[in-house]
């Protein structure tokens, strides 16, 4: 299939264009490089030993994207372009609103236009909050979102499920991220945080490395084992794999809307992270333990039930492989 992937040389969405060209899929990538970089497009050729077609387009631009269309006709989308960063989005929400919001609209309207029925749309675990059960299945009710991120994740699923209501012929996959890390095992492309990190694998591995001082843990007076919070840490490569198979499946339908979490379904601490970087690196790392930082759930990660016996999807990595590829990402980018 010939796939349009927005943020395609982001984080998730460069690893998700390795996983088509591997199952033999054309992904056409569409980013303007305001959170990544041109030279990961020839990393993801390096990888695959192909050439990639790439627009330097902003989502939000209808005409320019218009032309893409027309000029492409895909058969299907994954849409990962948007603002991801929670604490940025408490004090600039109009920047989320109008760019995740926007650019999802523009490629609804697109696909009504162009016919094309298929779109993987990236959502989050953020949109359960503070669930009342854990595991989360994707049945547990979702609630009110804690940051204008999460608030875009939420309305984003609702206007895909508008769109879907209102169309007749129109496939549309949800999946419910978890918490990304790791990097591919080439070493070639992985996170490229911009400025301090916010997320806890970039800046253990910056501690590392000695660009920050050190890593504070937010918090060890949680209700859990060590005190420290609980997430499911899923390999980025097992997270785009699920990509593939999620738009190989609605390709194959007519009028499908699915939902699927997609994460280990294992619970981890901060410290049991910390510890196994240690481990499995052989590195000491600087850590102190801060206070709790605002927003921040005590416990969450997935029931992945669903998408392991619908999509015969599963993970093929552990904590240990994400965390020792994204040292070894850190590593090669400093002597790159
Ligand atoms: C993980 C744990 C922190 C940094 C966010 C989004 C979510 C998703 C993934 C994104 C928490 C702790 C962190 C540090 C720490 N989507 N921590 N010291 O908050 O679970 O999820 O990213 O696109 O929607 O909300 O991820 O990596 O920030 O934090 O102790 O310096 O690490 O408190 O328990 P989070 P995270």
């Amino acid at each position: 299939m010939k796939i349009i992937v927005t943020g395609g040389a982001g984080f998730i969405g460069s690893h998700t264009v390795v996983e088509l060209i591997e199952r033999g899929h054309t992904p056409i990538i569409i980013d303007d490089y305001r959170n990544s970089k041109p030279f990961i497009l020839s990393r993801i050729e390096e990888i695959t030993n192909t050439t990639v077609k790439s627009y330097n387009i902003d989502c939000c631009s209808f005409d320019k994207l218009d032309k893409v269309f027309k000029e492409e006709q895909p058969d299907g989308i994954i849409h990962f372009a948007a603002y991801k960063a929670v604490g940025e989005s408490v004090n600039q929400p109009l920047k989320y609103y109008n760019n995740n919001l926007n650019s999802l609209t523009n490629i609804l309207s697109l696909m009504q236009k162009h016919k094309v029925d298929n779109i993987v749309f990236s959502s989050s675990c953020t949109v359960y909050g503070t669930a009342e059960k854990i595991p989360v299945t994707e049945k547990t009710p979702r609630k009110p979102a804690e940051s204008p991120y999460g608030n875009t994740k939420q309305v984003g699923e609702d206007i895909l499920t508008d769109f879907f209501n209102s169309e007749h012929d129109k496939n549309i996959s949800i999946l419910r991220y978890f918490n990304p890390i790791g990097a591919h095992p080439s070493g070639l492309i992985g996170e490229l945080p911009i400025g301090t990190p916010n997320n806890l694998v970039p800046y253990i591995t910056q501690t590392a490395a000695g660009i920050r001082k050190e890593l504070t843990v937010f918090g060890d007076d949680y209700t859990t084992k060590d005190g420290t919070c609980i997430r499911d840490y899923i390999h980025v490569v097992d997270l785009a794999t699920a990509h593939i198979y999620a738009i190989e499946k609605i390709a194959k339908q007519s009028k499908q809307l699915d939902i699927y979490n997609v994460g280990v379904g294992i619970g981890t601490t901060v410290l049991e992270v910390v510890q196994t970087f240690e481990e499995v690196n052989n590195q000491k790392l600087n850590y102190i333990i801060g206070n709790r930082r605002a927003g921040d759930v005590v416990e969450i990660y997935s029931d992945n039930t669903k998408i392991v016996e619908e999509l015969n999807w599963k993970p093929k990595y552990s904590l240990k492989d994400a965390l020792r590829d994204a040292w070894n990402w850190q590593k090669k980018m400093q002597n790159d």
